[in-house]
Protein backbone atom coordinates (compact mmCIF):
# COMPACT_ATOMS: atom_id res chain seq x y z
CA UNK A 1 0.00 0.00 0.00
CA UNK A 2 1.09 3.69 -0.95
CA UNK A 3 1.82 5.87 1.83
CA UNK A 4 1.17 9.90 1.83
CA UNK A 5 4.90 11.70 1.56
CA UNK A 6 5.67 14.97 2.73
CA UNK A 7 7.40 17.39 1.71
CA UNK A 8 9.17 20.55 3.45
CA UNK A 9 12.62 21.87 1.90
CA UNK A 10 9.95 24.42 0.32
CA UNK A 11 9.32 25.56 4.05
CA UNK A 12 12.22 24.85 5.68
CA UNK A 13 14.28 27.23 2.94
CA UNK A 14 12.68 30.47 4.60
CA UNK A 15 14.20 29.29 8.20
CA UNK A 16 17.62 29.49 9.51
CA UNK A 17 19.63 26.38 9.08
CA UNK A 18 19.11 23.66 11.93
CA UNK A 19 15.75 25.21 12.79
CA UNK A 20 13.54 22.56 12.58
CA UNK A 21 16.12 19.79 13.94
CA UNK A 22 16.11 21.85 16.83
CA UNK A 23 12.76 21.34 17.75
CA UNK A 24 13.39 17.16 17.76
CA UNK A 25 13.56 17.19 21.60
CA UNK A 26 10.17 18.78 22.10
CA UNK A 27 8.79 16.66 19.70
CA UNK A 28 9.88 13.95 20.97
CA UNK A 29 9.11 14.83 24.50
CA UNK A 30 5.44 15.87 23.35
CA UNK A 31 5.24 12.26 21.63
CA UNK A 32 6.45 10.55 24.94
CA UNK A 33 4.04 12.51 27.11
CA UNK A 34 0.76 11.44 24.55
CA UNK A 35 2.08 7.33 24.88
CA UNK A 36 2.35 7.97 28.62
CA UNK A 37 -0.48 10.21 28.67
CA UNK A 38 1.38 12.68 30.88
CA UNK A 39 0.32 15.31 29.05
CA UNK A 40 -2.19 17.93 29.79
CA UNK A 41 -5.86 16.89 28.56
CA UNK A 42 -4.54 13.01 29.00
CA UNK A 43 -7.83 12.03 29.84
CA UNK A 44 -8.61 12.65 26.21
CA UNK A 45 -6.13 9.83 24.31
CA UNK A 46 -8.51 7.31 23.41
CA UNK A 47 -7.88 8.52 19.55
CA UNK A 48 -4.18 7.83 20.08
CA UNK A 49 -4.05 4.23 19.42
CA UNK A 50 -7.98 3.86 17.88
CA UNK A 51 -7.26 2.81 14.81
CA UNK A 52 -4.80 -0.33 15.76
CA UNK A 53 -7.38 -1.24 18.46
CA UNK A 54 -10.64 -1.49 16.61
CA UNK A 55 -11.63 -4.65 17.01
CA UNK A 56 -13.11 -7.16 13.91
CA UNK A 57 -16.09 -7.84 15.97
CA UNK A 58 -17.00 -3.66 16.38
CA UNK A 59 -16.54 -2.59 12.21
CA UNK A 60 -18.88 -5.98 11.88
CA UNK A 61 -21.39 -4.26 13.88
CA UNK A 62 -21.18 -0.78 12.20
CA UNK A 63 -21.22 -2.41 8.93
CA UNK A 64 -24.34 -4.44 9.69
CA UNK A 65 -26.18 -1.68 10.94
CA UNK A 66 -25.18 0.75 7.98
CA UNK A 67 -26.75 -1.86 5.58
CA UNK A 68 -29.56 -2.56 7.53
CA UNK A 69 -30.07 1.73 7.24
CA UNK A 70 -29.12 1.45 3.69
CA UNK A 71 -31.71 -1.66 3.04
CA UNK A 72 -34.40 0.65 4.20
CA UNK A 73 -33.47 3.98 3.11
CA UNK A 74 -32.59 6.11 -0.04
CA UNK A 75 -31.62 9.30 2.13
CA UNK A 76 -29.97 9.27 5.67
CA UNK A 77 -29.44 12.54 7.50
CA UNK A 78 -26.48 12.81 9.52
CA UNK A 79 -27.37 15.66 12.35
CA UNK A 80 -24.89 16.58 14.18
CA UNK A 81 -22.24 19.52 14.85
CA UNK A 82 -18.65 19.96 14.75
CA UNK A 83 -16.12 17.43 15.68
CA UNK A 84 -19.83 15.25 15.51
CA UNK A 85 -20.06 15.79 11.46
CA UNK A 86 -17.34 17.43 9.81
CA UNK A 87 -15.17 14.37 9.75
CA UNK A 88 -17.96 12.21 8.00
CA UNK A 89 -18.58 14.35 5.68
CA UNK A 90 -15.09 15.07 4.66
CA UNK A 91 -14.28 11.56 3.78
CA UNK A 92 -17.51 10.65 2.16
CA UNK A 93 -17.28 14.09 0.07
CA UNK A 94 -12.97 13.37 -0.59
CA UNK A 95 -13.97 9.52 -1.58
CA UNK A 96 -17.74 10.55 -3.28
CA UNK A 97 -18.96 11.60 -6.61
CA UNK A 98 -19.05 15.54 -6.58
CA UNK A 99 -22.78 14.88 -8.52
CA UNK A 100 -23.81 12.79 -5.94
CA UNK A 101 -27.23 14.89 -5.89
CA UNK A 102 -27.67 14.25 -9.54
CA UNK A 103 -25.87 11.32 -10.77
CA UNK A 104 -27.21 8.92 -7.80
CA UNK A 105 -27.97 5.72 -9.11
CA UNK A 106 -29.87 4.32 -5.93
CA UNK A 107 -27.23 2.11 -5.25
CA UNK A 108 -26.05 4.48 -2.05
CA UNK A 109 -28.54 6.02 -0.25
CA UNK A 110 -28.12 10.39 -0.15
CA UNK A 111 -26.22 11.21 2.76
CA UNK A 112 -27.63 14.91 4.07
CA UNK A 113 -26.55 16.87 6.90
CA UNK A 114 -28.07 18.86 9.23
CA UNK A 115 -28.06 19.87 13.02
CA UNK A 116 -24.77 21.94 12.32
CA UNK A 117 -27.09 25.35 12.02
CA UNK A 118 -30.21 27.06 13.61
CA UNK A 119 -31.29 28.13 9.89
CA UNK A 120 -34.98 28.47 10.07
CA UNK A 121 -34.78 28.40 5.91
CA UNK A 122 -32.30 25.72 5.77
CA UNK A 123 -34.54 23.17 8.16
CA UNK A 124 -37.83 24.21 6.59
CA UNK A 125 -36.34 23.25 3.22
CA UNK A 126 -34.87 19.98 4.66
CA UNK A 127 -38.00 19.03 6.07
CA UNK A 128 -39.96 19.55 2.31
CA UNK A 129 -36.49 17.67 0.22
CA UNK A 130 -37.49 14.61 2.60
CA UNK A 131 -41.33 14.64 2.06
CA UNK A 132 -42.26 11.09 0.26
CA UNK A 133 -38.54 9.67 0.76
CA UNK A 134 -38.18 6.81 2.92
CA UNK A 135 -35.18 8.93 5.07
CA UNK A 136 -33.22 7.84 8.04
CA UNK A 137 -31.82 9.58 10.86
CA UNK A 138 -27.42 8.85 12.44
CA UNK A 139 -28.55 11.28 15.61
CA UNK A 140 -24.58 12.17 16.74
CA UNK A 141 -24.27 14.25 20.43
CA UNK A 142 -21.17 13.25 22.33
CA UNK A 143 -23.04 15.14 25.33
CA UNK A 144 -26.50 14.98 24.08
CA UNK A 145 -27.65 18.42 24.67
CA UNK A 146 -26.46 20.83 21.70
CA UNK A 147 -29.07 23.23 20.48
CA UNK A 148 -28.43 23.11 17.09
CA UNK A 149 -28.42 18.89 16.80
CA UNK A 150 -31.33 18.21 19.23
CA UNK A 151 -33.55 20.97 17.61
CA UNK A 152 -32.88 19.11 14.23
CA UNK A 153 -33.38 15.95 15.69
CA UNK A 154 -36.30 16.87 16.89
CA UNK A 155 -38.00 17.95 13.76
CA UNK A 156 -36.98 14.89 11.83
CA UNK A 157 -37.58 12.30 14.55
CA UNK A 158 -41.26 14.04 13.75
CA UNK A 159 -41.13 13.72 10.72
CA UNK A 160 -39.83 10.34 10.03
CA UNK A 161 -42.43 9.23 12.84
CA UNK A 162 -45.35 10.60 10.88
CA UNK A 163 -44.56 9.96 7.32
CA UNK A 164 -42.78 5.75 8.17
CA UNK A 165 -44.50 4.72 11.20
CA UNK A 166 -43.01 4.61 14.83
CA UNK A 167 -42.35 0.86 14.38
CA UNK A 168 -39.88 1.82 10.93
CA UNK A 169 -38.67 4.77 12.12
CA UNK A 170 -37.23 2.88 15.12
CA UNK A 171 -35.70 0.85 12.96
CA UNK A 172 -34.10 3.73 10.84
CA UNK A 173 -33.22 5.67 13.56
CA UNK A 174 -29.72 5.37 15.12
CA UNK A 175 -28.43 7.44 17.59
CA UNK A 176 -24.32 7.82 18.57
CA UNK A 177 -23.62 9.26 21.91
CA UNK A 178 -22.32 9.11 25.20
CA UNK A 179 -22.52 5.93 27.17
CA UNK A 180 -24.95 6.49 30.03
CA UNK A 181 -25.82 10.74 29.56
CA UNK A 182 -27.84 13.32 27.61
CA UNK A 183 -30.78 13.64 25.80
CA UNK A 184 -29.77 11.60 22.66
CA UNK A 185 -29.12 8.64 24.94
CA UNK A 186 -32.27 8.61 27.22
CA UNK A 187 -33.87 8.80 23.96
CA UNK A 188 -32.36 5.83 22.46
CA UNK A 189 -32.92 3.44 25.08
CA UNK A 190 -36.49 4.67 25.60
CA UNK A 191 -37.37 3.63 22.11
CA UNK A 192 -35.16 1.07 21.43
CA UNK A 193 -33.02 2.65 19.02
CA UNK A 194 -29.56 0.81 17.58
CA UNK A 195 -27.33 3.11 19.54
CA UNK A 196 -23.09 2.73 19.31
CA UNK A 197 -20.95 4.98 22.04
CA UNK A 198 -18.70 7.68 21.84
CA UNK A 199 -15.79 6.75 24.19
CA UNK A 200 -15.51 8.97 27.16
CA UNK A 201 -11.78 9.60 26.63
CA UNK A 202 -12.61 10.15 21.76
CA UNK A 203 -13.47 14.41 21.80
CA UNK A 204 -15.62 15.61 19.20
CA UNK A 205 -12.87 16.56 16.61
CA UNK A 206 -10.85 13.38 17.48
CA UNK A 207 -13.81 11.24 16.73
CA UNK A 208 -13.83 10.57 12.63
CA UNK A 209 -12.36 7.13 13.24
CA UNK A 210 -14.90 6.13 16.04
CA UNK A 211 -18.74 5.50 14.89
CA UNK A 212 -18.71 9.08 14.88
CA UNK A 213 -17.16 8.67 11.44
CA UNK A 214 -17.30 5.27 10.75
CA UNK A 215 -20.85 4.66 10.60
CA UNK A 216 -21.97 7.59 8.12
CA UNK A 217 -19.07 6.89 6.34
CA UNK A 218 -20.20 2.86 5.97
CA UNK A 219 -23.93 4.02 4.97
CA UNK A 220 -22.33 6.22 2.17
CA UNK A 221 -21.24 3.12 0.41
CA UNK A 222 -17.26 3.83 1.69
CA UNK A 223 -14.61 0.26 3.00
CA UNK A 224 -14.47 1.45 6.52
CA UNK A 225 -11.43 -1.49 6.98
CA UNK A 226 -9.87 0.10 4.18
CA UNK A 227 -9.98 3.44 6.30
CA UNK A 228 -9.26 2.16 9.43
CA UNK A 229 -6.12 0.18 7.65
CA UNK A 230 -5.01 3.45 6.23
CA UNK A 231 -5.13 5.29 10.01
CA UNK A 232 -3.60 2.31 11.47
CA UNK A 233 -0.75 2.25 8.98
CA UNK A 234 0.30 6.01 9.78
CA UNK A 235 -0.17 5.49 13.43
CA UNK A 236 2.84 2.92 12.98
CA UNK A 237 4.52 5.27 10.46
CA UNK A 238 4.14 8.14 13.25
CA UNK A 239 4.81 6.33 16.15
CA UNK A 240 7.79 7.84 18.66
CA UNK A 241 10.61 5.36 18.20
CA UNK A 242 10.45 6.26 14.15
CA UNK A 243 13.50 8.96 13.67
CA UNK A 244 12.66 12.42 13.86
CA UNK A 245 13.95 12.91 10.30
CA UNK A 246 11.50 10.22 8.78
CA UNK A 247 8.64 10.78 11.20
CA UNK A 248 6.23 12.51 8.65
CA UNK A 249 4.08 13.87 11.73
CA UNK A 250 6.87 15.18 13.83
CA UNK A 251 8.60 16.69 10.80
CA UNK A 252 4.93 18.78 9.86
CA UNK A 253 4.95 19.20 13.74
CA UNK A 254 8.00 20.94 14.33
CA UNK A 255 8.19 22.83 11.24
CA UNK A 256 4.65 24.52 12.23
CA UNK A 257 6.17 25.70 15.34
CA UNK A 258 9.11 26.81 13.85
CA UNK A 259 7.44 29.13 11.41
CA UNK A 260 5.21 30.73 13.77
CA UNK A 261 7.98 31.38 16.15
CA UNK A 262 9.68 33.41 12.72
CA UNK A 263 5.97 35.20 12.59
CA UNK A 264 3.71 32.67 10.30
CA UNK A 265 0.58 33.22 12.29
CA UNK A 266 -1.57 31.94 9.40
CA UNK A 267 -1.46 28.54 7.82
CA UNK A 268 -3.57 28.11 4.76
CA UNK A 269 -4.62 24.62 3.96
CA UNK A 270 -4.77 24.66 -0.07
CA UNK A 271 -6.33 21.08 -2.09
CA UNK A 272 -6.65 21.19 -5.84
CA UNK A 273 -9.07 18.84 -5.69
CA UNK A 274 -12.63 20.21 -4.74
CA UNK A 275 -13.38 16.82 -3.32
CA UNK A 276 -11.33 17.88 -0.30
CA UNK A 277 -13.48 21.34 0.33
CA UNK A 278 -14.89 20.01 3.48
CA UNK A 279 -11.30 18.18 4.75
CA UNK A 280 -10.73 21.72 4.51
CA UNK A 281 -13.13 22.09 6.91
CA UNK A 282 -12.60 19.59 9.38
CA UNK A 283 -8.52 20.54 9.48
CA UNK A 284 -9.82 24.14 10.57
CA UNK A 285 -11.97 22.74 13.32
CA UNK A 286 -8.67 20.01 14.47
CA UNK A 287 -6.40 22.62 14.76
CA UNK A 288 -8.51 25.65 15.50
CA UNK A 289 -10.29 23.84 18.24
CA UNK A 290 -6.88 22.48 19.71
CA UNK A 291 -4.72 25.34 19.57
CA UNK A 292 -6.27 28.50 19.79
CA UNK A 293 -5.92 29.65 23.33
CA UNK A 294 -4.17 31.38 26.08
CA UNK A 295 -3.56 33.96 23.71
CA UNK A 296 -1.44 31.47 21.09
CA UNK A 297 -2.14 29.23 18.34
CA UNK A 298 -1.58 29.42 14.32
CA UNK A 299 -5.02 30.59 12.56
CA UNK A 300 -5.89 27.93 10.68
CA UNK A 301 -7.43 29.20 7.17
CA UNK A 302 -8.24 27.25 4.09
CA UNK A 303 -8.88 27.49 0.51
CA UNK A 304 -10.09 25.33 -2.99
CA UNK A 305 -7.66 25.90 -5.37
CA UNK A 306 -7.50 27.12 -8.33
CA UNK A 307 -10.61 27.73 -7.57
CA UNK A 308 -9.89 30.77 -5.23
CA UNK A 309 -6.47 31.65 -6.59
CA UNK A 310 -9.64 33.88 -8.88
CA UNK A 311 -10.36 35.12 -5.15
CA UNK A 312 -7.71 34.46 -2.13
CA UNK A 313 -4.54 34.62 -4.91
CA UNK A 314 -3.90 38.24 -4.88
CA UNK A 315 -4.05 38.00 -0.92
CA UNK A 316 -1.48 35.30 -0.41
CA UNK A 317 0.97 36.55 -3.44
CA UNK A 318 1.20 39.84 -1.87
CA UNK A 319 -0.19 40.42 1.30
CA UNK A 320 0.54 40.37 5.37
CA UNK A 321 3.80 38.20 5.42
CA UNK A 322 2.54 36.28 8.09
CA UNK A 323 1.24 32.88 6.70
CA UNK A 324 2.42 29.97 5.22
CA UNK A 325 0.93 27.15 3.29
CA UNK A 326 0.14 23.24 2.89
CA UNK A 327 -1.52 22.10 0.05
CA UNK A 328 -2.75 18.70 0.07
CA UNK A 329 -2.06 17.29 -3.71
CA UNK A 330 -3.77 14.50 -5.05
CA UNK A 331 -1.11 12.52 -7.14
CA UNK A 332 -3.32 10.42 -9.52
CA UNK A 333 -6.78 11.50 -10.81
CA UNK A 334 -9.58 8.93 -10.83
CA UNK A 335 -10.96 9.64 -13.86
CA UNK A 336 -9.36 10.29 -17.45
CA UNK A 337 -10.67 13.63 -19.83
CA UNK A 338 -8.42 15.03 -22.55
CA UNK A 339 -8.39 18.74 -23.19
CA UNK A 340 -10.16 18.93 -26.43
CA UNK A 341 -9.39 20.34 -30.00
CA UNK A 342 -11.17 23.71 -30.97
CA UNK A 343 -11.60 24.56 -34.55
CA UNK A 344 -11.26 28.13 -33.91
CA UNK A 345 -8.94 28.12 -31.10
CA UNK A 346 -10.18 31.53 -29.83
CA UNK A 347 -9.02 31.01 -26.55
CA UNK A 348 -5.57 29.60 -27.62
CA UNK A 349 -5.27 26.53 -25.83
CA UNK A 350 -5.18 24.26 -28.25
CA UNK A 351 -1.45 23.51 -27.44
CA UNK A 352 -3.24 21.64 -24.39
CA UNK A 353 -5.25 19.65 -26.78
CA UNK A 354 -5.18 15.76 -25.99
CA UNK A 355 -3.30 16.60 -22.32
CA UNK A 356 -5.13 15.55 -19.61
CA UNK A 357 -6.34 17.41 -17.21
CA UNK A 358 -4.83 16.72 -14.38
CA UNK A 359 -1.48 17.18 -16.15
CA UNK A 360 -2.65 21.18 -17.04
CA UNK A 361 -4.18 21.00 -12.53
CA UNK A 362 -0.44 19.88 -11.77
CA UNK A 363 0.98 22.43 -13.83
CA UNK A 364 -1.49 25.16 -12.04
CA UNK A 365 -0.24 23.33 -9.03
CA UNK A 366 3.28 23.64 -9.40
CA UNK A 367 3.20 27.08 -10.91
CA UNK A 368 1.05 28.05 -7.86
CA UNK A 369 3.99 27.01 -5.42
CA UNK A 370 6.51 28.52 -6.93
CA UNK A 371 4.65 31.98 -7.27
CA UNK A 372 4.38 31.62 -4.02
CA UNK A 373 7.46 30.73 -2.53
CA UNK A 374 8.67 34.24 -4.72
CA UNK A 375 6.32 36.07 -3.03
CA UNK A 376 7.37 35.09 0.64
CA UNK A 377 5.26 32.25 1.41
CA UNK A 378 6.45 29.01 2.99
CA UNK A 379 5.08 26.02 1.36
CA UNK A 380 4.57 22.52 2.81
CA UNK A 381 3.33 19.68 0.66
CA UNK A 382 1.17 16.26 1.69
CA UNK A 383 0.85 13.99 -0.99
CA UNK A 384 -1.77 11.69 -1.45
CA UNK A 385 -1.03 8.94 -3.98
CA UNK A 386 -4.99 8.83 -4.70
CA UNK A 387 -8.33 9.42 -3.20
CA UNK A 388 -9.17 6.38 -1.57
CA UNK A 389 -9.98 5.05 1.85
CA UNK A 390 -6.35 3.86 2.73
CA UNK A 391 -5.18 7.45 1.88
CA UNK A 392 -7.46 9.10 3.48
CA UNK A 393 -7.54 6.86 6.70
CA UNK A 394 -3.51 7.62 6.92
CA UNK A 395 -4.29 11.43 5.77
CA UNK A 396 -6.65 11.85 8.81
CA UNK A 397 -4.43 9.85 11.90
CA UNK A 398 -1.56 12.48 10.17
CA UNK A 399 -3.58 15.51 11.04
CA UNK A 400 -4.45 13.91 14.46
CA UNK A 401 -1.53 13.11 15.55
CA UNK A 402 0.33 15.82 14.54
CA UNK A 403 -2.25 18.52 15.95
CA UNK A 404 -1.49 16.53 19.33
CA UNK A 405 2.22 16.78 19.32
CA UNK A 406 1.87 20.43 17.56
CA UNK A 407 -0.11 21.75 20.52
CA UNK A 408 2.12 20.45 23.53
CA UNK A 409 4.73 22.00 21.57
CA UNK A 410 3.61 25.42 21.85
CA UNK A 411 2.40 24.56 25.34
CA UNK A 412 -1.31 24.64 25.49
CA UNK A 413 -3.66 21.96 26.49
CA UNK A 414 -4.97 20.70 22.36
CA UNK A 415 -7.61 18.51 23.84
CA UNK A 416 -9.82 20.79 25.64
CA UNK A 417 -11.89 23.62 23.84
CA UNK A 418 -13.33 25.92 26.96
CA UNK A 419 -13.60 29.21 25.13
CA UNK A 420 -16.22 27.53 22.92
CA UNK A 421 -18.94 27.51 25.80
CA UNK A 422 -18.95 31.37 25.94
CA UNK A 423 -21.45 31.91 23.13
CA UNK A 424 -23.66 29.04 24.65
CA UNK A 425 -23.70 30.85 28.19
CA UNK A 426 -25.30 34.42 26.02
CA UNK A 427 -27.36 32.62 23.84
CA UNK A 428 -29.29 30.40 26.62
CA UNK A 429 -29.04 33.77 28.75
CA UNK A 430 -30.39 35.84 26.04
CA UNK A 431 -33.33 33.15 25.03
CA UNK A 432 -34.26 33.13 28.94
CA UNK A 433 -33.51 29.69 29.50
CA UNK A 434 -34.27 28.55 33.48
CA UNK A 435 -31.29 28.23 35.47
CA UNK A 436 -29.77 31.24 33.55
CA UNK A 437 -31.73 34.22 35.19
CA UNK A 438 -28.92 35.98 36.58
CA UNK A 439 -26.88 35.84 33.19
CA UNK A 440 -30.44 37.32 31.42
CA UNK A 441 -30.87 39.98 33.09
CA UNK A 442 -26.76 41.30 33.59
CA UNK A 443 -26.90 40.67 29.24
CA UNK A 444 -29.90 42.34 28.95
CA UNK A 445 -28.52 45.20 30.54
CA UNK A 446 -25.54 45.44 28.28
CA UNK A 447 -27.87 45.78 25.10
O1 LIG B 1 -14.79 19.06 19.17
C1 LIG B 1 -15.77 19.20 19.90
O2 LIG B 1 -15.78 18.75 21.04
C2 LIG B 1 -16.99 19.92 19.41
O3 LIG B 1 -16.87 20.35 18.11
C3 LIG B 1 -18.20 19.00 19.50
O4 LIG B 1 -17.98 17.88 18.71
C4 LIG B 1 -19.46 19.70 19.05
O5 LIG B 1 -19.67 20.86 19.82
C5 LIG B 1 -20.66 18.79 19.18
O6 LIG B 1 -20.82 18.39 20.49
P1 LIG B 1 -21.77 17.17 20.85
O7 LIG B 1 -21.25 15.97 20.16
O8 LIG B 1 -21.69 17.04 22.33
O9 LIG B 1 -23.15 17.51 20.37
Amino acid sequence: MKMITLETSKAAQFLPAGTIEAFEPQVKAAQKALEEATCAGNDYLGWLHLPSSITEEHLADLQACAQTLREHCDTIVVAGIGGSYLGARAVIEALGNSFEWLANDGSNPIILFAGNNISEDYLAELQAYLQNRKFGIINISKSGTTTETALAFRLLRKQCEEQRGVETARKVIVAITDAKRGAARITADKEGYKSFIIPDNVGGRFSVLSPVGLLPIACAGFDITKLVQGAADMERASAPEVPFAENLVEQYAALRNALYNAGKKIEILANFQPKLHSMNEWWKQLYGESEGKNGKGIFPAAVDLTTDLHSMGQWIQDGERTIFETVISVAEARHTVLFPHDEENLDGLNFLEGRRVDAVNKMAELGTQLAHIDGGVPNIRIVLPRLDEHTIGQLIYFFERACGVSGLVLGVNPFDQPGVEDYKRNMFALLGKPGYEAQSEAIKARL
